[in-house]
């Protein structure tokens, strides 16, 4: 729907992240599987990632950027409507690492669900807190995005283990009058389950309960996943561009999931914006899974490059096969 002035906004007014102390360099994953630091850097552009000690859970990093984020905002807990916690590593299935966050900040009249939507979690969970508010359901929604991707990752398979790193981040959507010059302008969300096979988690549910093992890790078809990142995120930039007539100078920054330098060059290339409009944090990070743009989007704040009314398209691919892009104007 294009955008009108009398709809009300859904603004993005904060962004904050928490991230595990503990950095772990390619030349340290070379002593336990088979790899080296020139392959993982030459095809993934990830140099080092952060990673949690074994046995903490997503919500050890959840609540922290929860708290940076009110704070940055100036919101109490109370104040908060909802949270969104789009995340495929929560602490448990139940309950809700949404749940949890809500109970730590004490935002005792916030809902709150988890968002099961892989590497697209971040901007389906925003998509969703932008429909409440615009529908008039909410004033104040916070939005998280996070991965323990390290404990769900077979830490024997070159294929997969060098890929992920674990991380949190937290963003504040509020409600703005009608006529707001910022906000959520568009977004557009696909999917195709027909492909679910090639990036899943297959043993964490009814069909296969978790007791077998083996398939309680991330399986992977580097190529055919690559293939479709490559495709589905520049086709959703160029139909989201369509929509509300926007040209490449219409975007002044392009916040892209994280799961390959070599996904991310190439969108940039056809969007015909330069790699310095591109945040770009895999090579300290990894890939972060639904952490990877508000970790991204906490970076450009803090180096400058994201400032009230910067034009900022978001764009993300992951498990389902998930594909989403967002087109927002920051701040109130
Ligand atoms: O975030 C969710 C969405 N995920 C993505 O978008 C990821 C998409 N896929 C990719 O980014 C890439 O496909 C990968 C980074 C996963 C793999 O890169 P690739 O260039 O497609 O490599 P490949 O899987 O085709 O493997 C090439 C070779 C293979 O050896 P052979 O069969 O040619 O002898 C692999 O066994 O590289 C080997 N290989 C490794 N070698 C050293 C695979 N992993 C490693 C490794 N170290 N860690």
């Amino acid at each position: 729907m294009p955008l009108s002035n009398e709809r009300r906004r859904a603004c993005v007014t904060a962004v904050a992240a928490a991230l595990p102390e503990r950095r772990v360099t390619n030349q340290e994953l070379a002593h336990q599987v088979d790899t080296t630091d020139e392959w993982i850097v030459s095809r993934t552009g990830i140099r080092e990632r952060r990673l949690v000690e074994p046995g903490t859970g997503l919500s050890a990093l959840a609540i922290p950027a929860a708290r940076r984020c009110l704070e940055k905002a100036g919101v109490a807990a109370a104040d908060l409507d909802g949270i969104i916690v789009a995340t495929i590593s929560g602490d448990q299935i139940m309950p809700a690492v949404a749940n949890l966050v809500q109970h730590a900040l004490g935002a005792n009249n916030a809902w709150g669900y988890d968002l099961l939507n892989a590497c697209n979690g971040f901007v389906a969970a925003l998509s969703t807190a932008t429909c409440f508010i615009e529908a008039g359901r909410a004033e104040r929604i916070l939005v998280i995005g996070g991965d323990v991707m390290s404990s769900i990752v077979d830490w024997k398979d070159r294929n997969t283990c060098v890929l992920f790193g674990d991380g949190c981040g937290a963003v504040l959507v509020e409600a703005a009058a009608p006529g707001s010059g910022n906000g959520v302008v568009g977004f557009e969300l696909h999917s195709d389950g027909g492909k679910g096979d090639d990036l899943s988690l297959p043993c964490a549910g009814s069909l296969k309960p978790p007791a077998w093992a083996k398939g309680h890790f991330i399986h992977q078809n580097g190529r055919v996943v690559f293939q479709n990142a490559v495709r589905r995120m520049t086709e959703v930039v160029d139909s989201l561009m369509g929509a509300y007539s926007l040209t490449k100078d219409d975007i002044d920054l392009l916040v892209p999931h994280q799961a390959n330098l070599r996904i991310i060059e190439p969108i940039a290339e056809r969007i015909g914006l330069p790699m310095d409009k591109v945040v770009i944090n895999i090579d300290r990070l990894a890939n972060t899974t639904a952490a990877t743009i508000p970790l991204a989007l906490a970076d450009a704040e803090a180096d400058g490059r994201l400032k009230v009314g910067t034009r900022v398209m978001l764009v993300a691919f992951g498990g389902g096969l998930t594909w989403g892009a967002c087109y927002l104007r920051w701040g109130r």
